[in-house]
């Protein structure tokens, strides 16, 4: 029988993770399927059973089951249990769920491909302080940056941050955080704005990058108006894409070709 894998979520429709993980284990000939599996919040302790049950080999956890995965898992990496989410499980020792979070190191993956510097000592604005903004500062601190965090609400940004005390990090408003845009090396926002229809209202960018995690329509609507004021605007598909690629290392102990992945994943948003 083929191996089985999949992805949670709620809504799960429009993931582009079984075509990204369907199209590499093509590429190295692996016999297993990838499917959506639709769970709605409240439903993951059920279906993670169930899934065990049914042979899963592995996983990918997205909205809303991030934070319950993490509490379902019976072993974790010490990045999964510092940011607080788990985004990858695999089929560990004596049929128990194990898990990671490949969202930080896909991040940095993707941002290395962006900046041929070391981040070390870059200032970053992080825009957001909700669940994604958790994996951001995380892989930002690990890589040495230093971290404005801005968001709406000032009280998330400054909890979020109290788990790296003693670090030169800080929490600011949104307000006071676009007016220092211009004064830090990149901009990366996790805020979820594009998804209401709401844009950021930002300076001029002089070609600085500003890195935004959605993709596809929601974070055009982000990423059209940075683009006129001059920033180099990219979307977080390629973030998607290598956090893909990670767990697929994990399951099959490849690592399989990103560029690939994010070929077909382009060519399936332009149809959109
Ligand atoms: P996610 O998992 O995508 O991060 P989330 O945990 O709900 O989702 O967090 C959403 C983030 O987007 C938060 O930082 C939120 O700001 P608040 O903490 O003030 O709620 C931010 N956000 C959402 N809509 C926003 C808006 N219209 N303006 C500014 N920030 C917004």
């Amino acid at each position: 029988m083929s191996q089985l894998f999949g992805v949670i979520g709620d809504p799960v429709a429009q993931s582009l993770s079984p075509l990204i993980h369907k199209g590499w284990m093509r590429d190295h000939a692996i016999d297993a399927d990838y499917l959506a599996l639709q769970v709605a919040a409240g439903g993951l302790d059920d279906a993670l059973e169930t899934l065990m049950r049914k042979g899963f080999k592995g996983l990918n956890i997205t909205m809303p089951h991030k934070l319950r995965a993490l509490e379902l898992a019976a072993g974790l990496t010490d990045s999964a249990r510092t940011i607080g989410a788990v985004n990858t499980l695999w089929r560990g020792a004596g049929a128990k769920w194990q898990g990671d979070n490949t969202d930080a190191p896909g991040f940095l993956g993707a941002l290395a491909r962006l900046i041929d510097v070391p981040l070390a000592g870059q200032s970053v604005l992080v825009i957001g302080a909700g669940g994604a903004a958790r994996a951001i500062v995380y892989a930002l601190d690990s890589a040495g940056a230093q971290i404005i965090l801005a968001n709406r609400t000032l009280e998330k940004a400054q909890s979020l941050l109290a788990a790296y005390a003693g670090k030169r990090h800080r929490a600011t408003s949104l307000e006071e955080g676009l007016a220092q845009c211009q004064s830090v090396d990149f901009v990366v926002n996790t805020a979820s704005l594009g998804h209401a229809g709401q844009s950021l209202d930002l300076p001029p960018g002089a070609g600085k990058l500003f890195y935004d995690i959605s993709y596809g329509p929601a974070a055009a609507l982000i990423l059209a108006p940075a683009r006129a004021k001059g920033w180099r605007a990219a979307d977080g598909l390629s973030m998607l894409v290598y956090q893909g690629a990670l767990a697929f290392e994990r399951w099959h102990g490849i690592m399989p070709d990103v560029d690939k992945g994010l070929a077909r994943c382009r060519a399936v948003l332009e149809m959109l």
